[in-house]
C-alpha cells in the first residue's frame, strides 16, 4: 500500500474532502491541510484545526467489514508510534481515540465509514487524525488550552516538521492497517491505555454523567468498566 497524498492550504474537513474523494472511487489517498475552517471531532463536537498542526484523513477502501470501530484504537497506536519515532517521549492512548501527552490531548481521531463496496466484504473508511505540532498561546480559547498540548509544548526539543509527522503516521499506518483483523496492536493499545485502574467520570452520549472504574480494553476495544454498584458492563461511546 502507497498514499496519494493531495495538500490544501485550507479547508472545511480534510475527513469531507476525503469522503469526496472516495465517492469517486480513489483508494489509499491521504489529504492534508495547515488550516480547517469546520474541523469535526467526535460525538458531534467541533474540532479547533488553527494553523500549526498536521490535519490528515486517510482513506482505505479495504477495510473488512464488521471492523470499523477497530480502524480508530489502530490509528492511535500509528500515531504513538510515529511521534515516538520523531521525538523522544513515551505517548499515552485515553480511550478510544485521544493520543495524550505529559496528560494532555496531542492528538484526536475520527473514523468515519463509507457504504459498502459491492462484495460486501470490504468497507471504506475515512481515518480523521488531528495532530498539534506547535501553536501560538492565543490558537485555543483558554478552557481548551488546560487540555490539549502540542509537540513543541510537550517535548520542547523535538523540532518536528509537518512533512516528516505525515511520513511517518503515513507509514506506521500502511504497516499496521493490513493487521487490523488479526488485532495484534491490541497488546500494545492495551499498555498504553492511561486509563486503566482509574477511576474517571464518564459522558454517556444521551449527555449524563457517571463515575466507574476501568478495568481495561476489551477484546473488540470496547472499554471494561466497573460502575459504582459492581456491575461490569463495556462500553463502546462515550468520553
Ligand atoms: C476528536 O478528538 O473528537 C476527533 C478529532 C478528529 C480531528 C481530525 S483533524 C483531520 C480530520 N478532519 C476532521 O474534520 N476531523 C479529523
Amino acid at each position: 500500500m502507497t498514499w496519494d497524498v493531495l495538500r490544501y492550504d485550507t479547508v472545511d474537513s480534510t475527513n469531507n474532502v476525503c469522503k469526496a474523494l472516495a465517492a469517486q472511487g480513489l483508494d489509499s489517498t491521504a489529504v492534508i491541510a495547515r488550516a480547517q475552517t469546520a474541523g469535526k471531532g467526535r460525538l458531534g463536537r467541533s474540532f479547533q484545526s488553527p494553523e500549526g498542526g498536521l490535519y490528515l484523513s486517510a482513506l482505505w477502501q479495504d477495510c473488512p467489514a464488521g471492523q470499523l470501530l477497530t480502524v480508530t484504537p489502530l490509528a492511535a497506536v500509528a500515531v504513538c508510534r510515529a511521534v515516538e519515532s520523531l521525538c523522544d517521549t513515551d505517548c499515552g492512548i485515553k480511550w478510544c481515540n485521544d493520543v495524550v501527552l505529559h496528560g494532555k490531548k496531542l492528538c484526536g481521531i475520527l473514523t468515519e465509514g463509507g457504504a459498502s463496496l459491492e462484495s460486501g466484504l470490504l468497507e471504506q473508511v475515512v481515518i480523521g487524525i488531528g495532530i498539534n505540532i506547535r501553536h501560538t498561546k492565543t490558537a485555543f480559547p483558554p478552557e481548551l488550552c488546560r487540555r490539549v498540548t502540542s509537540i513543541e509544548e510537550a517535548v520542547p526539543d523535538c523540532h518536528v516538521k509537518r512533512a516528516q509527522l505525515l511520513s511517518a503516521v503515513l507509514c506506521e499506518l500502511e504497516q499496521l492497517l493490513p493487521d487490523l483483523s488479526q488485532r495484534r496492536f491490541l497488546r500494545e493499545y492495551r499498555s498504553r491505555s492511561c486509563l486503566t485502574g482509574r477511576t474517571v467520570e464518564i459522558e454517556m452520549t444521551d449527555g449524563n454523567t457517571k463515575k466507574a472504574s476501568v478495568v481495561g480494553i476489551a477484546d473488540d476495544c470496547g472499554l471494561i468498566i466497573r460502575n459504582l454498584n459492581g456491575d461490569v458492563e463495556t462500553l463502546y461511546a462515550g468520553d
